[in-house]
């Protein structure tokens, strides 16, 4: 049913200048990698109980009637009372399946995707994620796919890249086709300057004529997968967008495949440098201490929970 990921190689076991983070990442990641049932059963049920990813991820009129207080997860001293016309903007149905998708990858943005050839892998899952509007263009095709069914936008990219949308909004169109039809998660209520611009987004998605989706990522969602996270050893004032999202995925699919999760700056086999992204120079901020979020989801990839691709593929 679904195609193992072929590594070219097997990664080095070690890397001298590396340092021990990486060596240790390795000498786990160099184990065969299995799927064990009763660990995901175990997990994704932990986080069903905790989270319900699948009812309350995105906010609908159903999970928030007219009427009901709405609070800021990244300002909880922040509400709104939701009225008719907030209420008219919410999804009218859960556009989340009943039944759990077979495949799924979630793309994470870091360097190692640059050269991965593992687009086609990417693209081979039933639902694919991709995090913070990023760039599908040719050049990038071969390593990230351009299948998307859910790809969420970080408000910081419309303020800095598309003039808040208080000017023209066509370029703006522009870049949201190369991702089809898929929903466009937007957090207008996880800071007080998230509301008016992602409510700017999505009038101009419906004043244009889609073909995108866009809804809105419930704060109290948010609010619980960091207070499970926080469960689980994450200290960080806010998980990741790639964190939640593989999260997310867990509640949603049988097999969730993650790609482009290194925080590193050497790659794990060439040890060649890496950038942040795999589409532009930025420096990769954290290289000694193993970020807290790699190493949790590295314990669930040998748990045999979520799969972590590191290698290229074929
Ligand atoms: O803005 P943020 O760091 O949340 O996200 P991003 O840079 O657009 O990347 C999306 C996600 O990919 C992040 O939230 C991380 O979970 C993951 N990532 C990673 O694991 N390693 C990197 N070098 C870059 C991103």
């Amino acid at each position: 049913y679904r195609r193992e990921p072929k590594m070219k190689s097997a990664p080095r076991k070690s890397c001298k200048n590396c340092g021990e983070d990486i060596e240790e990442v390795l000498k786990i990641y160099s184990q065969t990698w299995k799927k064990q049932e009763a660990n995901y059963q175990n997990f994704s049920s932990k986080l069903s109980l905790e989270c319900n990813g699948p009812e309350m991820a995105i906010i609908t009129q159903t999970n928030t009637p007219l009427g009901s207080k709405i609070v800021y997860d990244g300002e909880r001293f922040r509400t709104l009372q939701v009225d008719q016309g907030m209420f008219n903007n919410f999804a009218k149905e859960n556009p989340f399946p009943k039944k759990k998708w077979h495949t799924c990858a979630v793309v994470g943005n870091g360097g190692i995707l640059g050269n991965s050839n593992c687009g086609k892998m990417i693209d081979s899952a039933q639902f694919v994620i991709r995090c913070n509007l990023p760039p599908l263009t040719d050049e990038y095709k071969k390593d990230v796919g351009v299948k998307t069914n859910l790809v969420t936008a970080n408000p910081t990219i419309f303020l800095r890249k598309y003039g808040a949308l208080i000017g023209r909004r066509l370029p703006l169109m522009e870049k949201l086709r190369i991702y089809g039809n898929s929903l466009l998660l937007l957090p207008p209520f996880s800071f007080a300057m998230n509301t008016a611009v992602s409510l700017r987004v999505l009038y101009t998605v419906e004043d244009f004529g889609g073909p995108v989706q866009p809804v809105f990522i419930n704060p109290d969602y948010l609010y619980n997968v960091s207070l499970f996270w926080r469960s689980q050893g994450l200290k960080a004032v806010r998980p990741s967008t790639g964190i939640i999202m593989a999260s997310l995925a867990l509640e949603l699919c049988e097999n969730v495949d993650l790609y482009g999760f290194w925080p590193f700056a050497v790659h794990p086999y060439s040890f060649h440098e890496l950038t942040n992204h795999y589409y532009d120079s930025q420096k990769v901020g954290s290289f000694h201490a193993m970020p807290v979020e790699f190493k949790l989801l590295l314990q669930l990839h040998s748990q045999g929970v979520i799969r972590l691709n590191l290698g290229d593929c074929e």
